[in-house]
């Protein structure tokens, strides 16, 4: 279980190329992309709308600068490793090394959990503005076939149609599917510049006061009329006010998951030394920026009380500046921001389960390459995993079970920093994550509070998921283990 990969062996399998490995293609440019391409989209167009109304008010600004300072630190980190051992499996790798067989397989189990959920989820919104779209232009698909059959319908077709699409493309090659990725940031980023550029001239400044709208139980707290877990476990907590805020920085902490997908480029990156870091903190840095500005200006064209189970809230400011006529085309950027989210997730998950299957973990015919140096296998897998979810289960409440899974391995990669510091300090770091540990503790911390501030259920779901990988881990991965195996070589050669 406390197997370890040695970091010169992981070094040694990034620089391996030719017949079987991926191919390094991907410039600094293509990971900026493919990072801004995994993070906006639903969380940004859809939540934003959400955190406001039952959270945060206007305030939402803040609650997206707090998420962006605890993805900061954790990208930090990331960036480290990234850089360091440049290899397919994120944040696995990097537990494999640090923390053992078990962790590494955890937190493996855990990615995989991030990435297929987060593209169901995202398919699923994705099918919602479809569905809006085909009937702009006069096509109303029957509802049966929109929905799964929990809410209300028999399949969500488009849904499917979309993961199937895309899984087909990645199968197709990387280089391809980065290309059209890179089209997709394109739109996806313009819409964003629109919104922000023709909607700053129609903010209504009284829409942003109260900027922290007030909540009750803390007024009755300051006035110590109630106690501090008096006001924890009311209703109260979490609408409105600093509570308010805090909550919904775990709200919109959804939009910035994405990021962490570059890393499991690191195999395909040209130079990873440079381009990881570059790629993960500049696509952070971007998106910060737009979503701060972005909020701003939606918060301001519209009253926040106005966006309460608006399903459309992008839709709801922009009809204040008159420009509507924008409407249709607005629509179709923004399905292609959701496309791209939904593509490198399943980009990201192919990965992980092709670094798995590599080490033994997981059976072998995943890492098994097509002609086109793609895990067609795990594609494939995952295209028929995902699209399960998407057609038939109602994931739109599992986005917080996104989040956790994410915020978990956020978390593992932190203390990852801070052991790997410890124990070999000597390594070659291209890239440092500055202040450690103190950055990396920051990290914790705010991941840990964010998780603390999600649904008990999400901790359930999130508990089960993780009994069935550490059944497979002890029915399966441990007695496959490539690491084990060699460790055992390794001392019966010694004998
Ligand atoms: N960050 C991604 C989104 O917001 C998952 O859709």
């Amino acid at each position: 279980m406390f197997y370890k990969k040695s970091i010169p062996s992981l070094i040694k399998e990034a620089h391996e190329s030719g017949e079987g490995t991926l191919k390094r293609t991907l410039t600094s440019y293509h990971l900026v992309a493919l990072g801004v391409g995994a993070i906006i989209g639903a969380g940004l167009f859809s939540l934003t709308g959400i955190a406001a109304a039952d959270n945060a008010g206007p305030a939402v600004i803040l609650s997206f600068i707090i998420a962006a300072i605890g993805c900061g630190f954790a990208g930090l980190c990331y960036a480290e490793f990234a850089s360091m051992i440049p290899v397919a499996g994120s944040a696995y790798t990097y537990s494999y090394a640090t923390m053992g067989e078990f962790i590494a397989w955890i937190i493996g189990w855990d990615l995989v959990l991030e990435y297929a959920l987060a593209a169901a989820t995202v398919s699923v919104s994705w099918s919602q503005y479809f569905s809006q779209f085909l009937l702009e232009i006069g096509i109303d698909l029957p509802a049966n076939l929109l929905h799964g059959p929990w809410e209300g319908g028999v399949i969500n077709i488009p849904a499917i149609m979309i993961v199937c699409l895309l899984s087909l493309l990645l199968i197709r090659g990387t280089q391809e599917s980065s290309f059209v990725n890179n089209v997709l940031v394109i739109v996806k980023i313009a819409v964003v510049l629109i919104f922000i550029a023709l909607g700053w001239g129609f903010i209504n400044p009284a829409n942003h006061t109260p900027f922290i709208p007030p909540n009750a139980g803390e007024v009755a707290l300051k006035a110590g009329k109630i106690g501090f877990f008096d006001f924890f476990n009311s209703p109260d907590f979490g609408h409105f006010g600093i509570s308010g805020v805090l909550r919904g920085a775990g709200v919109v902490f959804f939009a910035f998951i994405g990021f962490d997908a570059v890393s499991t480029a690191a195999q395909e990156a040209k130079n990873p030394q440079k381009g990881m870091p570059i790629g993960i903190i500049g696509s952070l840095l971007v998106c910060t920026l737009l979503y701060v500005a972005f909020s701003y200006v939606m918060t301001g064209l519209e009253n926040y009380t106005a966006f309460e189970g608006d399903a459309k809230p992008v839709a709801t400011a922009f009809a204040k500046t008159g420009y509507t006529f924008l409407n249709l085309a607005m629509m179709i950027a923004i399905l292609a921001g959701y496309t791209s989210v939904i593509l490198v997730m399943l980009l990201g998950q192919s990965r992980v389960f092709y670094s798995m299957s590599k080490d033994g973990l997981l059976p072998k015919f995943f890492s098994d390459l097509s002609k086109n140096q793609t895990p067609w296998k795990s594609n494939i897998l995952f295209m028929v995993f995902v699209s399960i979810f998407a057609g038939f289960v109602p994931v739109s409440d599992l986005g917080h079970m996104v989040s956790i899974g994410t915020l978990f391995a956020f978390t593992l990669v932190c203390i990852g920093v801070i052991i790997l510091r410890k124990k070999q300090p000597g390594l070659d770091r291209p890239f440092k994550t500055p202040l450690v540990p103190l950055v990396p503790i920051l990290g914790i911390v705010i991941c840990v509070a964010l998780m603390a501030g999600l649904p008990i259920e999400s901790w359930e779901r999130l508990a089960i998921w993780m009994a069935i990988g550490v059944a497979i881990y002890f029915g399966y991965s441990r007695h496959h283990s490539l690491a084990k195996l060699k460790a055992e070589q390794g001392s019966a050669a010694a004998e």
